[in-house]
């Protein structure tokens, strides 16, 4: 009989196998002959996924393995399943194993210090992915990979501003569906959105939920939302894809039809929005990309080689609406 920590402790050394191997071959081929070019110095990368929520993080679980491996970089990937403690546990295991680069992708901004003290008395560094964090003390990692969660709010925001003056309506009530609490992109998707709102006299926020970006809960969120306000919703703010596509069925059966009776933004931009974007049900989508990848393998490289790095690097993004000729768009890959 083997008790769980024996069964943890096996499944993770069959994880940690695969990347072991691959630094022992890089090893030996450097031993392989004297007319052979020495092997490049290797790269163990410890990444600390935050879970599975969405189409989005898929995508860049998928992009960030794709990227290791064309990188030539060791990847210890934990995927943490929605669980603070879960990435904790992860984080010191990468001290213990004695990783050169930490990287993790933080479920919320707060509770990082005590782990975090601990990788720097490791000399490991840390490189932040799609979300921020918020620490007592400077200097617990090194750099910021994401995307700017504010600008994003802003745009949503713009486009409804847009949209408000198409309409020629004097008032719009707005929903609106948050992400996880306590996240980066809940906190600034919201605090964008609702800066450039505030000008606007027309604008107004009935009530604002939070859907943990799960599907599921979107769906609950928009069935609670109809039950109080009914008709009078004009406008869903939704941050992300996932809640959108929870939500939309619950307006539909409501008998309102989305895109139409009620504005639709959502954030992220994958495929199967997209695609529901194309068809009228969405009238907005601000990008959220999750392709990440090739500028963390870059930064961990550079890492190594003791190099400097940009301490906050911001993919371009996009935005997609009923404004816009969709025709010619690229399959989106998440
Ligand atoms: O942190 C990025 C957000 O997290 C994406 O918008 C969302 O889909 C994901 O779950």
């Amino acid at each position: 009989m083997h008790s769980v920590d024996q069964r943890g402790n096996q499944r993770l050394l069959k994880r940690w196998g695969a990347a072991l191997t691959a630094v022992l071959l890089l090893m030996l081929s450097g031993c392989a002959g004297k007319n052979q070019r020495a092997a490049e110095p290797s790269l163990l990368l410890g990444f600390s996924q935050l879970g599975s929520e969405s189409s989005w993080r898929i995508g860049n679980t998928r992009d960030i393995e794709e990227k290791a491996s064309e990188y030539g970089i060791s990847l210890m990937m934990e995927n943490a399943n929605q669980k603070q403690e879960n990435q904790i546990a992860a984080l010191r295991r990468f001290i213990a194993y004695r990783v050169d680069v930490i990287a993790f992708s933080p479920i919320v901004e707060e509770g990082w210090d005590n782990v975090l003290k601990e990788a720097k008395q490791a000399g490991i560094p840390v490189v932040l992915v799609d979300r921020t964090i918020q620490t007592e003390e400077e200097g617990l990692y090194v750099c910021l990979i994401g995307a700017d969660f504010y600008q994003e709010g802003v745009k949503a925001a713009q486009y409804l501003i847009r949209k408000a003056n198409r309409m020629g309506k004097k008032q719009l009530n707005i929903v609106e569906i948050t992400g996880t609490e306590d996240s980066t992109p809940m906190r600034r998707r919201h605090e964008g959105f609702m800066d450039t709102i505030q000008e606007d006299g027309r604008l107004n926020v009935l009530e604002s939920v939070n859907g943990d970006f799960l599907k599921s809960r979107g769906a609950e969120c928009m069935r609670y939302l109809l039950d109080k306000y009914g008709a009078e919703i004009d406008v869903i703010y939704s941050h992300n894809d996932e809640m959108t596509l929870g939500a939309l069925p619950e307006i539909e059966k409501a008998g309102f039809t989305p895109g139409k009776d009620m504005v639709i933004i959502s954030i992220d931009g994958g495929q199967e929005a997209i695609d529901i974007l194309k068809e009228g049900k969405i009238n907005c989508i601000v990008e959220c990309t999750p392709m990440l990848g090739a500028t963390l393998m870059e930064t961990a490289l550079k890492l190594k080689a003791g190099e400097a790095v940009e301490p906050l690097t911001h993919p371009e993004e996009k935005m997609f609406s009923d404004e816009d000729d969709l025709s010619h768009l690229v399959p989106r890959g998440y």
